[in-house]
């Protein structure tokens, strides 16, 4: 086995987004391409040398032959350990666990999270540090740095290793250790929830679907819920992960999960619905004739967290990224807790988890979390809802009026507008931008602007400053509009409108979220022009 040194060119565009390098299959499979961002990784860390990393990823197409790149480039470039899951399969928030538990130097988690996979797919790449978290933006922008004057990589020229056998192998120095994916996630989830109380429910008749979407929580889902909650077999369903989901789109929501919300919405709906992403770092949670936005979910999780014995000594605080609702921000007051207001991705959370200022968070975008990993973690949602309905003998949707009644309820909804001409995205930004100072006093389909501005975040840890993070119009009546690019599309470019009204009065809780919403969605359209401007009439998705 000897080391190869290949002459390479820069390639435009490996900028990491919201959560990494994702881009088409294809184009990470051009050759050279996927080699040069790992090259770029490897440097723009400050070099592998030694360290142990971690390694792994959904499952999707390519998954497989990229790892074993992987490899062998760790090997060359002197790593000491290469921590993989069999099969080449980590969910996200395992992957993030095994790093922190492990002490590794970071890790490669291989995944285009909910987009979907297939040579004609998605796929993508993303470094997580020491803390188990995505890398900063010091770090990302280190990394893109290097793919800009980038001339050489250096490969192992070795045989492929066996992902498929647990154990330890080598290539030169560098020791490859095949893991069990599923065990440690399993043990650190015991340690968090109360799996008797848990068990008691399944064994009192408690129903439940978790739908793994043909991804990575399948075996994860299994073995937890199934075999050591003794949830009914079945419970789980498309729980083999398969290279392109089994031709679905990993994505919990009500377009791509529309079986799951159609159940639960119908007579034979079992006590709860829930789902994740390709990777695992997504949730839903569905009661029966009752959806929780993830929004909800968070503030209802953070209500009822100190019943699961993880969290019994309460939460020293929480945050939320901007677009998500406000509805945790009155359960954070209510306890007497900070509530941070961060940018859209998970990485921006790591400081505050880091330092311990806040136990929980979460996203408008079907991420909740905490501090037991750093990475949102799908299936741990799931077990704190299990938990929490399990403590207080209450159905989901029963939970949830409860909550509306205490504490006001906020309607939410997103309306996404996808693979739209990146220059007509661009210029309703702009013209929304240019426009901030104008829109205080006026209104829009007669709603009054109260205020406007465009989101900058200021870390309470190591104060960087992230600007631009997405248009905010409160209006003096109290609702809330957002507009921001989404920076996980690999297609043209994606608007995303958050829409969101705080409502106090019980008597309209029950309305439907579009209706009681819909003069700010007229404010949006009447702001952003987004027809006129986009050529579309409707969004591709609401969530
Ligand atoms: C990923 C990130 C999240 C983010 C989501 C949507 O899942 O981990 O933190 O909220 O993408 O990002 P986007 O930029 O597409 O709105
Ligand atoms: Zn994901």
């Amino acid at each position: 086995m000897t080391i190869k040194t290949v002459a390479t060119r820069p390639v435009d565009g490996q900028k990491p987004g919201t959560s990494g390098l994702r881009k088409k299959t294809d184009v990470f499979m051009t050759p050279g391409y996927l080699e040069n961002y790992v090259q770029a990784i490897f440097e723009g860390v400050g070099g592998i040398a030694g360290k142990t990393l971690v390694v792994g990823g959904d499952g999707r197409f390519f998954n497989d032959r990229a790892i074993q790149t992987i490899l062998k480039m760790a090997a060359a470039s002197g790593a000491a350990r290469l921590i993989v899951g069999q099969n080449g399969l980590f969910s996200t928030p395992a992957a993030s666990n095994v790093i922190r538990k492990r002490g590794a130097f970071g890790g490669l988690i291989l995944s285009a999270s909910h987009n979907p996979g297939g040579l004609h797919g998605d796929f993508g790449l993303k470094f997580n540090m020491a803390n188990g978290g995505p890398a900063n933006e010091a770090v990302t922008a280190e990394i893109f740095a290097r793919t800009k004057s980038i001339a050489e990589y250096a490969i192992f020229d070795a045989p492929d290793v066996d992902l498929s056998a647990l154990g330890e192998t080598m290539i030169g120095d560098s020791a490859i250790e095949v893991v069990d994916p599923v065990t440690d996630y399993a043990e650190l989830m015991e340690t968090l929830f109360d799996f008797d109380l848990i068990s008691a429910m399944f064994r009192d008749g408690f129903t439940m679907r978790f739908d793994a979407m043909h991804a990575a929580t399948g075996p994860y889902a299994k073995a937890i819920l199934e075999e050591r909650l003794g949830a009914a077999p079945g419970t789980v369903v498309n729980a083999v992960p398969l290279p392109d989901f089994g031709g679905g789109h990993p994505d919990p929501n009500p377009i791509y999960a529309k079986e799951l919300y159609d159940l639960m919405a119908g007579p034979d709906a079992p006590d709860m619905g829930a789902a994740s992403d390709g990777d695992g770092d997504r949730n839903i949670v569905i009661g029966r004739g009752a959806v929780v936005t993830p929004s909800d979910s968070l503030a209802m999780i953070a209500a009822s967290a100190h019943l699961a014995k993880g969290y019994t000594r309460g939460l020293s605080g929480v945050a939320r990224s901007m677009p998500t609702s406000a509805a945790v921000d009155r359960v954070a007051e209510k306890l007497g807790i900070a509530c941070y207001e961060t940018p859209t991705g998970w990485k921006f959370f790591g400081n505050l988890l880091d330092t311990g200022m806040i136990t929980l968070c979460g996203e408008e975008s079907a991420g909740t979390g905490s501090d037991h990993v750093r990475e949102k973690d799908g299936l741990w949602a799931v077990l704190m809802w299990l938990n929490i309905q399990a403590a207080r003998k209450e159905t989901i949707a029963e939970i949830q009026t409860a909550h509306w009644a205490e504490f006001g309820r906020t309607f939410y909804t997103r309306h996404d507008y996808e693979a739209v001409d990146s220059e007509a995205a661009g210029g309703l930004m702009a013209h929304l931008r240019s426009r901030l100072s104008v829109l205080p006093g006026t209104t829009a389909a007669g709603l009054e602007i109260a205020s406007a501005d465009d989101f900058a975040y200021a870390d309470p840890v190591d104060g960087s400053l992230t600007t631009g993070q997405g248009i905010r119009i409160g209006f003096a009546s109290g609702e809330r509009l957002v507009f921001r690019l989404s920076g996980t599309g690999t297609e043209g470019a994606t608007i995303r409108v958050y829409i969101e009204k705080f409502e106090p009065d019980p008597a309209r809780h029950g309305e439907d979220a579009q209706v009681a919403l819909a003069g700010v969605i007229a404010a949006a359209e009447a702001l952003a022009g987004i027809a006129s401007r986009t050529g579309r009439t409707a969004p591709d998705v609401v969530t």
